[in-house]
């Protein structure tokens, strides 16, 4: 089995080819401009799906307000806003993407949520939020992101640097499938291809293992089989840690 496995994902790495060529020379870039249409029309049938999910997630997220009573909260790759609906009324809200190409999506999202606060867009990654202080939100919240970056270690590390002491990072991301079983058997054979449609999205990742090695003082987390999402990023974690 385990021979059949690589040798289907060695010919759907050579189907990738081509997209990996036009990374090469710089021409995949085009395509950060057509995802965010894509991550935007995508979002409503996933919030659709995981809407209890994402209820149930955030519920607590107003108990982390501080202590003047205000929440501030910063959003990780945070897209097109597809989270803000979630958010308790008059919390304030940190936007930050390194893709400044779902500008457009994001302000529709900011017009469909009045209910809360916009700071000013911050176009960063996750894993260099410099232009963001110590200390200085009380929650971080990142979904379907860390499975994209170039290093969770680092995104986690900057999560916990810029929150304040209890303040709670919360996240949702789909994760690597146990290995005897079929969801990841198409998980590992379609991740080259699957990596160039998805913008750099890889399904392999075994996300909670950063979590857990994180340094938070609280670790909330369960793994769930998301609700009629597609096979290969339907095994997914969610939860909150605390700082
Ligand atoms: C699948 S979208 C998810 C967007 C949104 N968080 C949601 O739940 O709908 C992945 C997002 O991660 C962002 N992203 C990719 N690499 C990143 C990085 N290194 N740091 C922060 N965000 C990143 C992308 O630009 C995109 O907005």
């Amino acid at each position: 089995m385990k021979c059949l496995m690589v040798f289907c994902r060695l010919v759907c790495s050579a189907v990738s080819l081509p997209l990996y060529l036009l990374e090469a020379v710089g021409l995949y870039a085009m395509y950060k401009r057509l995802f965010p249409l894509l991550a935007y029309n995508i979002t409503f049938s996933y919030n659709d799906k995981m809407h209890r999910v994402k209820r149930e997630l955030f519920r607590n997220v107003a108990s982390f307000a501080g202590s003047d009573g205000t929440l501030r909260l910063l959003e990780i790759g945070c897209g097109s806003g597809a989270n803000f609906s979630f958010y308790p009324d008059g919390c304030t809200v940190v936007c930050t993407d390194p893709n400044r190409h779902f500008d457009a999506y994001l302000r529709r999202s900011m017009d469909a949520n009045k209910h809360l606060t916009y700071d000013t867009f911050i176009e960063a990654s996750g894993e260099d939020l410099r232009s963001v202080e110590d200390e200085s939100v009380d929650v971080v919240v990142c979904t379907l992101v860390l499975c994209s970056v170039s290093s969770v270690p680092r995104v986690l590390h900057e999560a916990r640097r810029v929150l304040r002491a209890g303040g709670a990072f919360y996240f949702l991301e789909h994760v690597v499938s146990d290995p005897s079983s079929w969801t990841y058997f198409f998980q590992y054979v379609f991740e080259p291809l699957w990596y160039y449609l998805g913008d750099g999205c890889t399904v392999t990742r075994a996300t909670w293992r950063d979590l857990e090695a994180a340094g938070f003082s609280e670790l909330h987390l369960r793994h769930i089989e998301a609700p009629g999402v597609t096979l290969m990023i339907r095994p997914h974690i969610t939860g909150y840690s605390i700082k």
